[in-house]
């Protein structure tokens, strides 16, 4: 690869974090409201952190890091580097400030961007694939920052929007909490089935939802190939690309929607044991759960927090915020099942749509299905899968510490697919394996249909 061309994909993504972070306060950048979702500020120092642990100390004789405190302080994982800062206390790192932040940001760029100016480095080849790691790194953790950032806001009980001033397109449509949200315009809004649509979001042709589906598409099977194939960048986890057997299956065109759920929430789902995986239902019963993650009932209005705030709930869009024991027990209920990733993966492969992500439609939550042909595979929601994440055959970790980064997590996790409204777009291939614990709901996870 040319030095221009991996240099401005590399500043164009370093950009990127700074400008997802314009809408925040500086009172935001350090919440942590629960040890899962990290403060922007932490993100933003760990992505640069990243850069110079696996290029700037490897590839830059005598380089000095810029403060030795960071080495800990921002590692995530890695133990073959070292020492970390316990993951549920990044919200009490009140130093480094944020502007010392913004700082060693800019100084790891320059370092960053003279490295790669340099193609008769010996080791410009590994430079240039680590960097492309680099970059894919900082795009998850983009798509982290928006997920840690809602759950955090999520809970101030004033729902504040991401970002004041973007709560909806109108400015007007979110709901205020601190007056009544039976007033006129957001209860027209529920009952004109055009509630709460986003910037960006397409105007469906406000088709019912059983005009235009769930629909199923239905594949034979047989020995088919996965994992991922091309020249393009891929994750360790992807490859090897290797046979499985398929039984014959559908697969739903879209994904369940808010009202589709509903159903499932007024048919007393969640106090039906005979729906729910045994961890499942102790989930249900410790926390009390009682529909998806930021769902809210207020005055007998259907609502929903969102990164533009409080909104009312669009029946349409689909359901998002969902555990992967949820998503299992709306689909047993609705007499289906979760697709394997083979199966995902396999009918994404032979029936492509153009990927969306959040570089290419900037939206910051789910949009409705627009057309029949409209699969919602990326850009929506990811999609949960019954399949363990687990190792293909013949998967090797690279070596060293940067053999961490996906191998050491096949445990307990559960296999999802597709991609969300904050994935970038080139992150949304159909060989892209994600992967979250099944009772994590805070990732914008929604639930595709087999059987
Ligand atoms: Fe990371």
């Amino acid at each position: 690869m040319r030095p221009n061309v991996i240099s401005d994909e590399f500043q164009l993504t370093r950009a990127r974090s700074l400008a997802d972070c314009q809408p925040l306060q500086v009172e935001d950048y350090s919440l942590q409201a629960a040890v899962f979702a990290s403060p922007p500020k932490w993100h933003l120092a760990h992505m640069t952190w990243f850069f110079e642990t696996f290029l700037l100390k490897e590839f830059v004789p005598g380089y000095r890091p810029q403060n030795d405190a960071f080495q800990v302080l921002f590692n995530s994982y890695f133990n073959g580097i070292g020492e970390q800062h316990p993951r549920d206390k990044r919200g009490l790192l009140s130093r480094p400030n944020l502007e010392e932040v913004f700082a060693y940001r800019e100084v790891v760029d320059e370092a960053m961007l003279l490295l790669l100016s340099d193609p008769h480095h010996p080791s410009y080849t590994e430079i240039q694939r680590r960097t492309r790691l680099g970059i894919e790194h900082e795009r998850q953790h983009q798509e982290l920052m928006f997920t840690d950032i809602k759950y955090s806001l999520a809970a101030n009980p004033l729902f504040p929007a991401m970002s004041p001033g973007t709560n909806s397109p109108e400015g007007d449509a979110a709901v205020s909490t601190s007056e009544t949200v039976s007033s006129s315009l957001a209860q027209q809004r529920i009952l004109s089935g055009a509630a709460g649509l986003l910037p960006g979001t397409a105007v469906m042709n406000e088709a019912p939802a059983d005009e235009l589906g769930p629909g199923w598409s239905s594949f034979e099977g047989g020995l088919v190939e996965i994992g991922y194939q091309g020249d393009g960048f891929c994750f360790d986890n992807e490859l090897p690309r290797h046979p499985v057997f398929l039984q014959p299956f559908e697969l739903a065109d879209g994904l369940v929607t808010n009202a589709e759920f509903q159903a499932f929430v007024d048919d007393r789902a969640y106090e039906c044991p005979d729906y729910w995986l045994a961890d499942g239902w102790a989930a249900v019963q410790e926390q009390g759960l009682r529909g998806p993650l930021y769902w809210l009932e207020r005055d007998g209005q259907h609502l929903e927090y969102t990164l533009q705030g409080l909104l009312p709930r669009h029946p349409q869009h689909p359901v998002c915020h969902v555990s992967g024991y949820e998503a299992d027990a709306y689909a047993r209920w609705a007499g289906a099942r979760l697709p394997t990733e083979a199966e995902w993966e396999f009918a994404a492969t032979s029936q492509p749509e153009p990927v969306r992500g959040r570089d290419t439609h900037n939206l910051l939550h789910p949009p409705a299905r627009e057309h029949r042909t409209d699969r919602q595979l990326y850009g929506a929601c990811w999609q949960w899968t019954q399949s363990a994440y687990s190792a293909y055959p013949g998967f090797k970790a690279e070596g060293g510490a940067i053999g961490e980064y996906n191998g050491k997590f096949m445990s307990n996790q559960w296999a999802v697919r597709g991609g969300s409204c904050v994935t970038w777009s080139s992150q949304a291939r159909s060989a892209y394996r994600n992967f979250f614990y099944p009772q994590d709901r805070w990732q914008f996870l929604g639930v595709r249909l087999a059987r």
